[in-house]
């Protein structure tokens, strides 16, 4: 059985009020809020084993090292990865994708070479590219999409040419909540021999992933969406693909040996790990993973996509509603959607909807999400959106319809 009250329990920032009003947080995609054990992990960590990692021959480094590569298996586990190897921690979701971008760029691509995305890409899966398009002379092309918010694979086919070196794209959109159907989108670019970088921010936190069944070249998410600290994150990468990319940043812990005449470099996964790592972060993060675990991936999908459905389905008593991406008319909710809901209603800015849903207690996201040129394509500055976690309820999803009515009717 869910327990959904049991669970909101190890969240204590939930019960609290924001202008004298329970507090209705749907901002999960931004960030999701932590539970108990993993504050309690962290702090714990801070209090009795603080010490720096892989450098020190004394109990603590060695106690804190320990705790640090344990939850790189965690992570390894979690995502079925083949080897620790293939974890590699960085700052975020952002950080891994511009270490792919700075060094996968560096040595396998040439000027005129391109790399694809898509047009529901988060910036953060742009801007990386468009830096090494200045610096290098690559091309980023972009994948269009429905009016539905969707991929056609019949386009990545069309797309994908003699110059295409690596294909880059995101699992789920943090906006409009399309789950992309992912491995056929690699099966596609294997069959022309091209590796694929996968953006699993907005998937990892809500559905079980396979990196090996999903035979993904490189995957990146961040533990702060995910129930764990921020500045922390993870990419994997096959470690056939990581030996062959040169560092991303030059430091302490990413060496071998270091001489005026040459400096050689550690094995992998340290090679790309320059300077003291956030260990306390990393423990936070497999804390994360176990409370997922505990509570069951299934589980957590199962909730979410019923909160999902259940939200699509209320918002339609609201006059004027306008829901971006897949219609839960056409489409399954469960194969295509995401705990995502970004909408407009009418006329009304969604700045002024954003600010008005807040002083009712309700936290939403407002604005362009990070995607501007997916706003673009939609023909829109911005959007509405609600996000849900494992910790959401129906409940939840009442006070924000109610709330939306009410705004409405403001204007
Ligand atoms: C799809 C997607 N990719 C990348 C990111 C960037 O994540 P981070 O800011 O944690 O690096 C986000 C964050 O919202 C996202 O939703």
């Amino acid at each position: 059985m869910y327990d959904i009250q049991h669970i909101r329990e190890d969240f204590p920032i939930l019960s609290r009020e924001v202008y004298g009003r329970p507090l209705v947080y749907l901002d999960n995609a931004a960030t999701t809020q932590k539970p108990l054990c993993v504050l309690d992990a962290m702090r714990e960590e801070y209090l009795n084993v603080n010490a720096n990692v892989h450098r020190g021959v004394h109990y603590l480094s060695q106690q804190a090292t320990d705790l640090h590569e344990a939850a790189r298996e965690k992570v390894r586990q979690f995502i079925n990865a083949a080897k620790t190897e293939e974890i590699v921690f960085t700052r975020g979701t952002t950080e891994a994708l511009n270490l792919v971008a700075s060094s996968f760029c560096e040595s396998q691509m040439q000027e005129g070479d391109e790399v694809l995305v898509s047009d529901m890409e988060h910036h953060s899966n742009i801007v990386p590219w468009q830096l090494q398009a200045q610096r290098r002379g690559i091309v980023v092309r972009h994948l269009p999409i429905s009016d539905d918010g969707l991929l056609c694979l019949d386009d990545v086919e069309a797309y994908l040419t003699e110059r295409t070196k690596l294909v880059s794209i995101t699992h789920v959109s943090n906006v409009l909540g399309t789950v992309n159907p992912i491995e056929d989108i690699i099966a596609m670019a294997h069959s022309h021999g091209i590796p694929v970088m996968v953006d699993a921010a907005q998937s990892a936190p809500h559905f079980k992933i396979d990196v090996q069944a999903m035979d993904c070249d490189f995957l990146a998410f961040s533990g702060h969406k995910m129930y764990g600290p921020t500045g922390i994150g993870v990419l994997y990468g096959k470690e056939e693909w990581l030996d062959r990319l040169p560092p991303y940043q030059g430091g302490g812990e990413m060496i071998d040996k270091v001489s005026w005449e040459r400096t050689t470099f550690e094995r992998l996964p340290f090679k790309f790990e320059a300077g003291t790592p956030d260990y306390v972060a990393t423990h936070g993060l497999a804390t994360a993973i176990d409370y997922i675990e505990r509570i069951g991936m299934d589980n957590i999908q199962a909730h979410e996509q019923e909160l999902t459905r259940y939200c699509m389905e209320q918002l339609q008593s609201v006059d004027g509603i306008h829901i971006y991406g897949p219609q839960s008319s056409k489409l399954k909710v469960e194969s295509s959607k995401d705990a995502v809901v970004s909408f407009n209603v009418g006329d009304i800015h969604h700045l002024d909807m954003g600010t008005l849903l807040d002083r009712l207690g309700i936290a939403v996201r407002t604005g362009h999400h990070c995607a501007q040129p997916l706003m673009a394509r939609l023909g829109i500055s911005g959007t509405v959106r609600a996000s849900f976690a494992l910790y959401n309820t129906k409940e939840e999803v009442d006070v924000l319809v109610q709330g939306i009515h009410r705004v409405s009717q403001m204007f």
